[in-house]
């Protein structure tokens, strides 16, 4: 249990399904003394790259391809037997590209977490970048957030913002959060490897304090990232 150290890390799983930029930010904030320890990377795409990284890494990894389960239910049996063969404590969504059944997140419940490209609850789903773009939204950012059956849509933990400049892209929207994505993902799993964040089925509790419901508040300039 927590507090965690580095004789003592965090077993998280890291599920993804392409480029895993967020699971190398963790790769990298572990070697830079995060006290947690990336027991399994779970993919449900064979060629997703994310793979390759953890192989680098010397993480142990597994593929579980949709394609070869009848159903949202037995797929997510298969992912659930493998969590527990290797014991994760948590289980880190990053780019994981499933909906995942109330089954599986209430077996898992107040152990799953999401990081989003939108500052929740706006623009849950894809497209966000264009989206903010469209909408001519002043700031965008990303969320981590607790895991539900329903998209996007569980308790806020935590946002990062970033300023929409005139001359953004869709393309530079995307950099733009996801230099925010790998600072926050980290921070966030530090912080609930310190004790400092716990999560019940009641509430979500910062320094014995129950979240907000917009949960913790970052910007690109805080000074507060690990
Ligand atoms: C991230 O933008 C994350 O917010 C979303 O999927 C993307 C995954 O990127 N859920 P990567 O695979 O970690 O590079």
């Amino acid at each position: 249990m927590n507090p965690y150290t580095k004789d003592h890390p965090l077993p998280i799983a890291v599920l993804i399904s392409g480029q895993g930029s967020n699971l190398q930010a963790l790769i990298d904030a572990i070697a830079n003394g995060l006290p947690a320890k990336i027991v399994v990377v779970i993919s449900n795409k064979a060629n997703a790259f994310g793979l390759e990284r953890a192989k680098k890494a010397h993480i142990p990894s597994v593929v579980l391809p949709h394609q070869h389960y009848k159903s949202r239910e037995e797929y997510d049996d298969a992912l659930a037997q493998c969590l527990q063969k290797y014991q994760a404590e948590l289980i880190i969504l990053a780019g994981f590209m499933r909906i995942l059944s109330d089954r599986f997140v209430q077996r898992f419940a107040c152990r799953i977490l999401n990081i989003h490209p939108a500052l929740l609850p706006k623009y849950p789903g894809l497209d966000t970048h264009a989206t903010v773009l469209m909408a001519q939204d002043e700031e965008h950012g990303c969320t981590v957030h607790l895991v539900t059956s329903q998209l996007d849509a569980g308790p806020i933990i935590a946002s990062a913002k970033t300023k929409v400049s005139a001359d953004d892209n869709v393309e530079s929207l995307k950099q733009k959060v996801h230099r925010l994505e790998h600072k926050l993902y980290p921070h966030i799993i530090q912080l609930y490897a310190q004790g400092r964040l716990k999560i019940t089925p009641q509430a979500i509790f910062f320094d014995g304090k129950p979240l907000p419901p917009d949960g913790l508040q970052f910007a690109s300039s805080s000074s507060t990232w690990i």
